[in-house]
């Protein structure tokens, strides 16, 4: 049986179009990681979905002046739109206001709560003293009472990685209107993070292969591990499964509750979708699969603690004890995969500052390959990075186009010209050696780079590559050969080897770039899909289950998804050999050249500012 490899992607806010900030944290690198994962033979699941809870909701359904569920609508397609459009091979991007959803995350809780991990505690909550609402954390600022850094959250500092609670802030003040918060006695659920610990830290222990860095900022949030509230007095949420707080429309489960448990009910949608439904057991409750969760760098504290906390407590593994629940002990991830940040002409990506570029923007110009090349090759995967318009035109033009289409499309033209197809070799010389056996090893060193997760390694490796592979026609001048008859045989040999060399590179960079990887496959004569890409599909909430309390989700509504049959697809982690007498014809372009003053002024909708 082939390896089920879970790829659990982290879930973007429905609260506006992504920007390539975004895509470039969680979504080129899982989808890059997922397709040669199936390339390799991987039983692969790939799911996420719109976020749709939580604060971040609420305030821009404020500002646009409609209902947080129109909000959520709204983004949930605009979101579906961006991703497909990126090729981001999900086989299901469904979105947390499904009824499937809440049940799971209802399930979650009640085994949570009733094996001891759910602390029933009075907390001091902030509420704004004008508007009498509460004031959700992540809206609280003031100074760390840990480090002393004066932008601290309520929820969290990001300089020294602690989690907060909106009470422990030195000068808190309200965000959103600069107050002073208030803060009133109000009763919640806390999970017992303390009674997890040991647990926690035995599973982190194992974990040999992290970035270094998130193993590290993981390790470090174990020394101060506190109870935390799973319930906020909102009414925008799920339901606490409770009696006596489920018909209660003033509290719901905390955003990141229910969010991280997004995984889980998406891949048991999916199995529903696939007419399996007991599918999803095959990455969650099977040892031998594995699963990589990938994400933006302030996610990090909730994929390797919290939601390994709640797993672990779903299933008894804490000091309180407790019992397995009805679905079953579940696999903690195998690694959490975590981006740093891109930043776009040295400043933070802020869509109300109009520091921004959206994906829909950039798509509709451009396409979505060069996106993902300049991510892969320059985005934040180790280390802050900056996007500008002048590196993302100079790589597009001297490093996709030059580089690699241009290889292609010589490659394929002379072969056409002189022969109409893939030519007949005949001796090998060492130099047609030397190259070939450069394309046969790059396979495992490009997958084993893909395999830790170390994309720039394994496109730079692929971008060599091509460059040989480039100066080896340079070298042997089959355009000098074609003006001698005599020479017929070795001009064969020379494009054969050239076009064995376009059919490597085409298979090692197909993860990075699927678009233009089943263009190329068509130049080389082959037919069929080589590397499949997500559709959206329109879908009826009509799962047979039972979420409880008020506000949940209506039965039958319809929404957009992003899945695929990825199964059908020809691509496979290997050299395909050329084959002698296959028909080609003139090729077309493959990467536009941009215009180089492009990377001076930038588009008119996202300009340079020179100022
Ligand atoms: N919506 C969160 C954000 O954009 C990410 C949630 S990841 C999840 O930061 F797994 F928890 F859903
Ligand atoms: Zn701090």
């Amino acid at each position: 049986m082939n390896s089920p490899v879970l790829v659990a992607v982290a879930w973007p806010y429905a609260n506006g179009p992504r920007h390539i900030g975004h895509v470039a944290g969680f979504g080129v690198p899982s989808d890059v990681f997922a397709r040669f994962q199936r390339m390799r033979g991987a039983d692969v699941l790939m799911i996420s979905g719109t976020d749709e809870h939580g604060t971040p909701l609420l305030v821009q359904a404020d500002k646009e002046g409609v209902s947080v569920r129109e909000l959520a609508d709204r983004y949930n397609r605009q979101i579906v739109q961006d991703l497909a459009g990126l090729g981001l091979s999900y086989d299901l991007f469904t979105r947390t206001t499904t009824r499937n959803h809440y049940a799971v995350v209802q399930e979650l809780f009640r085994g949570l709560y009733e094996n001891g991990y759910m602390l029933k505690e009075t907390t001091k909550g902030a509420i704004s003293p004008s508007t009498g609402r509460t004031l959700p954390d992540r809206y609280i600022e003031g100074t760390c009472p840990i480090c002393g850094a004066d932008d601290a959250r309520g929820d969290q500092c990001d300089t020294c990685g602690n989690q907060l609670d909106p009470a422990d802030l030195i000068n808190p003040v309200s965000k959103i209107n600069g107050e002073t918060p208030e803060f009133v006695e109000t009763e919640h659920f806390l999970l017992d993070l303390p009674a997890l610990a040991q647990a926690l830290g035995q599973w982190l222990q194992g974990r040999e292969n992290w970035r270094p860095n998130v193993l590290k900022f993981s390790l470090n949030l174990l020394e101060d591990l506190r109870p935390r509230a799973m319930t906020r007095d909102i009414d925008w949420g799920v339901p606490i499964p409770i009696e006596g707080w489920q018909d209660n429309n003033a509290k719901k489960l905390y955003v990141w509750f229910d969010a991280v448990v997004g995984y889980l009910s998406a891949s048991i949608e999916w199995a529903y979708r696939a007419g399996r439904p007991e599918a999803w057991r095959e990455w969650w409750t099977n040892p031998e699969a594995v699963s990589y969760y990938f994400m933006g760098k302030d996610n990090i504290t909730f994929h390797s603690q919290i939601w390994p906390a709640e797993l672990l407590g779903y299933q008894g593994e804490g000091a309180h004890g407790g019992s397995e629940h009805e679905l079953g002990a579940l696999q903690l991830p195998t690694e959490v995969v975590s981006s740093e940040y891109l930043t776009m002409s040295g400043s933070k990506f802020s869509s109300s500052k109009g520091v921004v570029i959206y994906v829909k923007d950039f798509l509709a110009e451009y396409g979505p390959d060069p996106l993902r090349y300049f991510i892969a090759v320059a985005g934040p995967e180790n280390n802050d990075t900056d996007f500008t318009w002048d590196e993302f035109v100079r790589r597009n033009n001297n490093e996709l186009a030059n580089g690699w289409g241009n290889l292609v499309n010589r490659t394929v033209s002379m072969a056409f010209k002189n022969f109409g197809e893939v030519p007949e070799p005949g001796e090998l010389f060492d130099a047609d050696r030397a190259i070939l056996d450069l394309g046969a090893k790059a396979f495992d060193v490009v997958g084993d780079a893909l395999a830790h997760n170390r994309f720039k390694v394994g496109i730079t490796h692929a971008m060599h590559v091509v460059g040989e592979t480039n100066a080896y026609i340079a070298d042997q001048e089959p355009w000098k050969l074609a003006k001698d008859p005599e020479q017929r045989e070795r001009l064969a040999t020379v494009l054969w080897t050239a076009l064995q060399m376009v059919s490597d590179c085409n298979t090692l960079l197909t993860p990075y770039l699927p678009h233009t990887a089943q263009k190329v496959h068509e130049a080389l004569g082959r037919e069929g899909v080589w590397s499949g890409m997500p559709e959206i599909r329109e879908v009826a909430d009509d799962m047979d289950v039972h979420p409880v309390g008020v506000g949940v989700p209506e039965q039958d509504t319809t929404y957009l998804t992003i899945s695929g049959d990825y199964e059908a697809a020809q691509a496979q982690w290997c050299r395909v050999e050329v084959e002698p007498g296959t028909p080609l014809a003139k090729p077309k372009p493959l990467i536009a050249k941009l215009d180089p003053e492009l990377g001076e002024t930038g588009p008119e909708w996202a300009p340079v500012n020179n100022g």
